[in-house]
């Protein structure tokens, strides 16, 4: 079943729409301490959303529940349309898992790995060999496929990591930190390939407690804090209420200046990166750059200071204090 397991649209009977994740009011008890105290979430298919919070937020509490490892205490779920707590076989058919540390073998090798966990998942025997082949070298580690898992780098395990999750070609993927300790090119790897992954139609939810890991990353983000959801919004849809300083940079330095004090705009820090403005709205930044192009500043670069999720992130942590 699960050859056939990525394939089937599930429409989802919460959201009324086909979702591969979807959370209402999910609540989990640890005898007096509550990790989770209201979750609402949903992860599109198609798309990547960025699980969001600080350490002690819930997330690896809500993946264990979405990847059947837990159940809530009250709330619904839907993973591929299907509740874990009922049909926990057919979401696992159809649910990939990447955990926050990753047990693996050391003196396996990833052929061998791999070809162990599809076999676990009854992948037809024939198929089996071609299938770990493929994932090999989907993940870049064809080059080391035959060599002890002990020898990889850190980048390289977590992809090996991800490999083992998409080995019965899930339509919902899930992964507790997965981008924690990489290098920003181990980083950028891990982004193409999830990217990969949602073209292909996978509903991806990752989690981080660190927001800049992500922001290049996800389509959408969810915060968390305390076990509750703060805000589910798009990325772009959050930063349109941002408040966050600006950064210009023209190839005039003088005519920018000029057009600056003309609007009585007054550069908080100038550098060889550009002018930095004070916080203003996008729709003032908008205004402003329209202005600067009007009265012929030949600018380069205009742009919010720092990331968008980041600023987003205080913004929102800043309205709950
Ligand atoms: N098995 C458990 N028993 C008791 N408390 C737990 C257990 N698992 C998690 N918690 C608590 O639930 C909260 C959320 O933890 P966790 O989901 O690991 O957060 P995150 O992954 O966002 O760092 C924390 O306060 C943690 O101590
Ligand atoms: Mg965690």
């Amino acid at each position: 079943m699960s050859e056939e397991a990525g394939n089937d649209v599930v429409v989802d009977p919460v959201a009324g729409d086909a979702a591969g994740i979807v959370v209402r009011g999910v609540t989990r008890r640890f005898g007096s301490a509550e990790a989770l105290r209201g979750i609402d979430l949903s992860a599109p298919y198609g798309q990547i959303t960025a699980l969001v919070g600080p350490n002690g937020a819930g997330k690896t509490t809500l993946l264990l529940i979405l990847a059947t490892l837990l159940t809530p205490t009250s709330g619904e779920v839907r993973v591929a349309g299907l509740d874990p707590a009922t049909d926990p076989d057919g979401v696992r058919a159809r649910m990939g898992w990447m955990p926050d540390a990753l047990g693996v073998y050391e003196q396996l090798t990833p052929r061998e790995y791999l070809t162990f966990f599809a076999e676990a998942y009854r992948i037809d025997p024939a198929a089996v060999a071609g299938r770990v082949t493929g994932l090999l070298a989907r993940v870049h580690l064809a080059e080391h496929a035959d060599q002890p898992v002990h020898v990889l780098s850190r980048g390289q395990k977590q992809r090996l990591g991800l490999a083992r999750a998409m080995v019965h070609e899930p339509r919902v993927l899930l992964l507790d930190e997965p981008a924690a300790g990489l290098d920003p090119r181990s980083r950028a790897e891990l982004r193409d390939l999830l990217r990969e992954l949602a073209a292909s139609g996978v509903a991806v939810l990752v989690s981080s407690h660190i927001l800049s890991e992500l922001e290049e990353l996800a389509d959408r983000v969810v915060f968390v804090a305390e076990g509750r959801t703060v805000e589910e919004d798009e990325i772009a849809g959050v930063a349109r209420f941002v408040v966050s300083g600006w950064r210009v940079r023209a190839l005039d330095d003088a005519a920018l200046t000029a057009a600056l004090t003309a609007r009585g705009v007054a550069p908080l820090a100038t550098s060889a990166a550009g002018s930095d403005l004070p916080p203003m709205s996008e729709t003032d930044a908008a205004a402003l750059l329209a202005a600067l192009v009007g009265d012929d500043v030949p600018v380069v670069a205009f742009g919010p200071i720092g990331g968008q999720l980041e600023a987003a992130y205080l913004a929102l942590n800043k309205e709950r204090r």
